[in-house]
């Protein structure tokens, strides 16, 4: 499968498969299952559609490296819209961006001005704000904005990739400055010297990086985004074994994706959220959940067939 995850992650960064891919009629189509529309309202239909189930929501507005600094501002503007919106509609949601979307490549202190001013916007309002991660060469400049935000305010959480040789060691700071994690297995196309590339090593890994997280007891909230119903089976035995009850942990999973696992772990009494991705700029991000099952390619196609 690493061939093809390699493949279309290549694909995801290729300028001109994303100018022409989108275009495609049967790619849209493809699209609709992870993401229920391209606006504000497709998101926030989603999140009251999820709420009966005592499932909550994250928002994120799709698109990332932004050219210009009035781009950067532009999407920081969207997300001060998008928690108005929030307060108005009241789901219980909170934001998560992603730092090259807000400028990152463009400057750190501006970017770091756009983050804080929807940090508190979103503390005044009892939310978090979380930090996505993106590629490794972002990884350092994205967690020295995260430790100037948690200074500034304590409802900010980052994302971390279990991944990367690096994680163990950002986990345990995090935890220790009482920030809070997003724990994922990690989306993007690193090298041998810099991430694990086998599933059981990465697998390992997001277990005792969620372990290690709560043994330091630093306070933040820790989510385990991920499918992987086996392994948050295996997190939740270790952890019980530890001393440490399903409620010492959420679980996040992704719009569309095991959704009736989804609905039965809130039923069962696990505290789950959704993160449910929203906008035009879907490109680069569907190829990521291409990548994270191929076979998704082969629904791409059927839908293709089914057009013709
Ligand atoms: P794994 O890939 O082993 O999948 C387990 C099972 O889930 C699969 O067997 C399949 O059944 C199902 N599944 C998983 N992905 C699927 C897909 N795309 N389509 C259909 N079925 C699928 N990454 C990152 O680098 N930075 C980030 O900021 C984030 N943020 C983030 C937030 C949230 C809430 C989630 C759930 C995930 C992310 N990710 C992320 C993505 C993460 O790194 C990872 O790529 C995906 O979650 C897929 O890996 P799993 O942990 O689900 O396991």
């Amino acid at each position: 499968m690493k061939p093809a995850r390699d493949a279309i992650l290549w694909a995801a960064q290729n300028r001109w498969l994303s100018e022409h891919l989108p275009r495609y009629r049967f790619v849209r189509a493809s699209v609709r299952r992870f993401m229920p529309g391209e606006g504000i309202d497709d998101a926030l239909g989603a999140a009251e559609r999820l709420a009966p189930d005592g499932i909550p929501a994250t928002f994120t507005y799709l698109g990332e490296h932004v050219r210009t600094p009035a781009d950067a501002d532009e999407v920081a503007e969207h997300y001060q819209a998008l928690l108005d919106r929030i307060e108005e509609r009241r789901p219980d949601a909170e934001v998560s961006v992603k730092p090259s979307h807000l400028g990152l490549a463009l400057g750190p202190n501006d970017t770091f001005d756009r983050l804080r001013g929807l940090a508190e916007r979103s503390a005044n309002r009892g939310r978090h704000l979380f930090v996505d991660m993106e590629d490794s060469s972002t990884v350092e400049p994205t967690l020295e904005l995260y430790r100037r935000l948690l200074e500034a305010t304590p409802n900010v959480g980052v994302c971390l990739q279990a991944y990367l040789h690096r994680t163990s060691a950002d986990v345990d700071e995090v935890a220790k400055r009482g920030g809070s994690v997003r724990l994922v297995k990690g989306a993007y196309r690193e090298p041998r010297h810099v991430a694990a590339q086998d599933r059981a090593d990465i697998d390992r890994a997001f277990a005792e990086r969620a372990l290690a997280f709560l043994e330091v007891g630093g306070g933040g909230r820790l989510a385990l985004a991920t499918h992987d119903v086996a392994l948050l089976t295996e997190i939740e035995r270790r952890a019980a074994a530890a001393g440490f009850g399903r409620d010492a942990y959420e679980i996040q999973m992704l719009y569309g994706i095991r959704a009736a696992d989804q609905r039965r772990l809130a039923r069962e009494g696990y505290r789950v959220r959704v993160l449910i991705s929203y906008g035009t700029h879907w490109y680069p991000w569907f190829m990521r959940r291409l990548a994270e099952h191929p076979a998704n390619v082969w629904l791409a196609l059927r839908n293709l067939l089914s057009r013709r």
